[in-house]
């Protein structure tokens, strides 16, 4: 199958992944109706086509956080998406840099921090959690610094894992121990492109970032139960001081999806919010993004920069978002389909055609500028 979209990418990942990654990719949590009202509001936004308008130049780059990109996107924080292709972090970087948008390691990701930026040519940006053990947390702000990261996204939407159904159907959570390993060793054996490139040549499987605390038990079975037991539920508005006392850096406060809560980030000091639900993988039942965003955006766009996810499947999906009022748009899913497609071919290619379609929806939108989006963009009533 060629890809020619976004939702190719995703059948090309089912086809080639062991379940229990492709669904824990692709699922939310409980019954997935955030999950799904995020495709749905977003889908259901209209752009308004203006003729005629004379726009021949389409310049969709911009700047977010002092550097200059060529899109007004990011690849999102995930957790395990380096176990999509043979160190798939380090692939889907080279993809970003290549295409100059950052690119935000996940605190859970395959590939520790080192590795990455090794292999990067443009600063990271980090994605951190709070983490009952302090030490730890200043330990990995550290290594961040001390590796150049140019951003540190404090994602808050997480104090404890939402319940994900899908996930205790792969084996990938509540199976631990042999009974797991086998259930996952078993789809891995029925996925051969997979089992070689990734299973063999792809070792080690560990949590990069945390094999240094879990040492010999960093691999994927203590994937849930290191969440579980080491977020800090007990975390508030307060602990940003102690984040803020080792991070020097632009400090972006993701999962935000209430004006108060916005406006207490802009209070506490945030450069920047992401306004996301974390895909429809937490708290089942908020509501979309694209429906949280303009509200937030009204509050808060003039005191710090507002990104947003959740649902973006095109460019069209990106522009929607910027008209809404995002200055900028994490990609998710998006990317890690594209890993477990094709590699950092296909992360490359999954941005070309970000580009492409952003530049059509500009044009007959008739801005010519990312400046140039906004409500006007969008027919009313919108959400
Ligand atoms: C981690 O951030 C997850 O959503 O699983």
């Amino acid at each position: 199958m060629i890809a020619a979209s976004i939702s190719d990418y995703r059948a090309l990942a089912r086809r080639r992944l062991p379940p229990f990654l492709f669904d824990y990719i692709d699922g939310g949590s409980y019954a997935e109706v955030t999950l799904r009202r995020n495709l749905a509001d977003l889908e259901a936004i209209a752009l308004r086509q203006r003729v005629l308008t004379g726009v021949d130049q389409v310049d969709p780059s911009t700047e977010l956080f002092g550097r200059k990109v060529a899109l007004p996107v990011a690849l999102a924080p995930i957790g395990l998406a380096g176990m999509n292709a043979r160190r798939g972090e380090v692939q889907a970087v080279r993809a970003a840099d290549a295409a100059n948008i950052p690119f935000c390691l996940s605190t859970v990701s395959a590939c520790p921090l080192d590795e990455v930026a090794a292999a990067a040519s443009r600063p990271l940006w980090f994605q951190l959690y709070m983490i009952r053990d302090r030490g730890f947390m200043r330990d990995l702000l550290e290594k961040a610094k001390a590796v150049g990261c140019s951003a540190l996204v404090f994602t808050v939407d997480m104090p404890v894992p939402g319940s994900r159904y899908r996930d205790y159907r792969s084996g990938l959570a509540g199976a631990p121990g042999i009974a797991g390993s086998l259930r996952r060793g078993w789809q891995a054996m029925r996925r051969p492109g997979w089992a070689w490139d990734v299973g063999v040549k792809g070792r080690p499987h560990q949590l990069g970032n945390v094999a240094p605390v879990l040492g010999a038990n960093s691999g994927l079975e203590d994937f849930f139960a290191w969440m579980r037991d080491n977020f800090d539920p007990s975390v508030s508005w307060r602990d940003l001081d102690f984040i803020r006392q080792t991070w020097g850096g632009p400090l972006i406060i993701k999962g935000i999806l209430d004006a108060e809560d916005a406006a207490a980030a802009a209070d506490a000091g945030a450069d920047g919010i992401v306004v996301s639900n974390h895909g429809g993988r937490q708290l089942d039942g908020v509501p979309s993004t694209a429906r949280a965003l303009p509200a937030i955006a009204e509050a808060v766009g003039d005191r710090l920069t507002v990104l947003a996810d959740g649902g973006v499947r095109s460019g069209l999906d990106v522009v929607r978002m910027l008209a809404l009022g995002a200055k900028g748009v994490l990609l998710g899913r998006a990317w890690a389909y594209a890993l477990a497609g094709g590699g950092e071919r296909g992360v490359a290619h999954m941005l070309r055609l970000i580009e492409a379609e952003m530049r059509v929806a500009m044009t007959l939108t008739g801005a010519g500028r990312i400046a140039d989006l906004g409500r006007d963009s969008l027919v009313a009533p919108h959400p």
